[in-house]
């Protein structure tokens, strides 16, 4: 080899081992609940296969290449007049017909995909409204023949059934996307965009927002626990219920805490069903004790979670409507918390 080519060929050497590494490297993280490589919905299986038949193609084409470029180093110079004809063909060849039977056919396959991952849920399936808000989501199920239901910051879904989501959002624009389910979605205020996904197997999923949209855009999470047919017409039923049985017996913190949530003006922004809480501004609190996390996946649900919310919300969310309310003695936060840990 021509020494001046040396520095070439130690540089493709060099590439073509760091290129595979690093691409091992970025493929070792994408598993768990929020994976769009561990698929667990008709959308995303269809997305993950376009994204392997890419990946697959891609580096097909950088073995070539390298394989060119390792070739060309190492070949003897030609006469003038081979040198031409070679240069043509590579030209024609590798310039025009290559990238144009190639990129067609992969656009010829990624456009195939498009029809099923936008056709709408047949009539009578389950439809889901969600709206963004500034940071949360608000849920509200729409079963056919149903009165609809309102929750937040979770969505639990029947598995092997289409569901179609209706997303919206009041001010800014949020985009809805659950990795393991399927593609994303904006959600851009004054207009409807649609959605269906369609869940395959049961567990327990991890959905963001995808577009920024303010200060606490990458604290904006949900759980989506996609559950068993009967299981999911259960856990609807229960959600329907209002927070506490009428009568039932009562453990006087609990008593106390509601007491507070009324005198705090808590109810001005949320609703609690079978209490006189009938805000609308901030999310539904019926059962929010049942709920995976809090604050829209910022925290634990528990006590501590509750405690740690009402009286840091502006550190825990930057930019949040909802005030801290650390002005509070300690055993009436407590008691706060208590009682929404008791909303199950
Ligand atoms: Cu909502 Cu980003």
């Amino acid at each position: 080899m021509p020494p001046r080519f040396r520095p070439i060929y130690t540089l493709s050497r060099f590439g073509a081992w760091t290129g595979g590494l690093w691409g091992l490297a970025a493929l070792a993280g994408c598993s768990g609940r929020q994976s769009a490589l561990e698929p667990a919905g008709r959308g995303a299986t269809d997305i993950a296969n376009l994204f392997w038949g890419m990946t697959v193609g891609a580096f097909a084409i950088w073995l070539l290449m390298v394989a060119l470029t390792f070739y060309a180093i190492r070949k003897r110079r030609d006469t003038p007049g081979t040198q031409e004809r070679r240069s043509r063909l590579l030209i024609v060849g590798g310039g025009v017909v290559f990238p144009t039977v190639v990129l067609g056919g992969l656009l010829i396959y990624g456009l195939s995909m498009l029809p099923p991952l936008l056709a709408s849920a047949p009539p009578g399936s389950l439809k889901i409204h969600v709206s963004g808000e500034q940071w949360w989501w608000r849920v509200t199920y729409q079963p056919p023949g149903e009165t609809p239901l309102v929750t937040a910051n979770e969505i639990r879904l029947p598995v092997g059934e289409p569901v179609e989501f209706e997303l919206e959002s009041p001010d800014v624009i949020h985009a809805f996307w659950i990795p393991s389910l399927g593609g994303k979605m904006d959600m851009i205020p004054g207009r409807r965009t649609r959605l269906v996904l369609e869940p395959t197997r049961t567990g327990t999923f991890r959905g963001v927002c995808a577009e920024y949209c303010g200060a606490s855009h990458a604290i904006m999470a949900f759980d989506v626990i996609v559950m068993e047919k009967a299981d999911f017409a259960r856990w609807l039923d229960e959600q329907r219920q209002p927070a506490l049985a009428a009568g039932a017996p009562e453990n006087p913190l609990i008593a106390q805490g509601r007491a507070r949530f009324f005198a705090n003006g808590c109810t001005a922004c949320h609703t609690i069903r079978g209490t006189d809480a009938r805000g609308v501004i901030g999310p539904d609190l019926t059962h929010v004790g049942s709920r995976l996390s809090l604050g829209a996946g910022a925290l634990p649900n528990d006590i501590d979670g509750f405690a740690r919310w009402l009286t840091q919300t502006d550190q825990v969310k930057p930019g949040v409507l909802m005030p801290h309310f650390r002005m509070l003695p300690a055993h009436e936060v407590h008691a706060l918390a208590v009682y929404l840990e008791s909303l199950q």
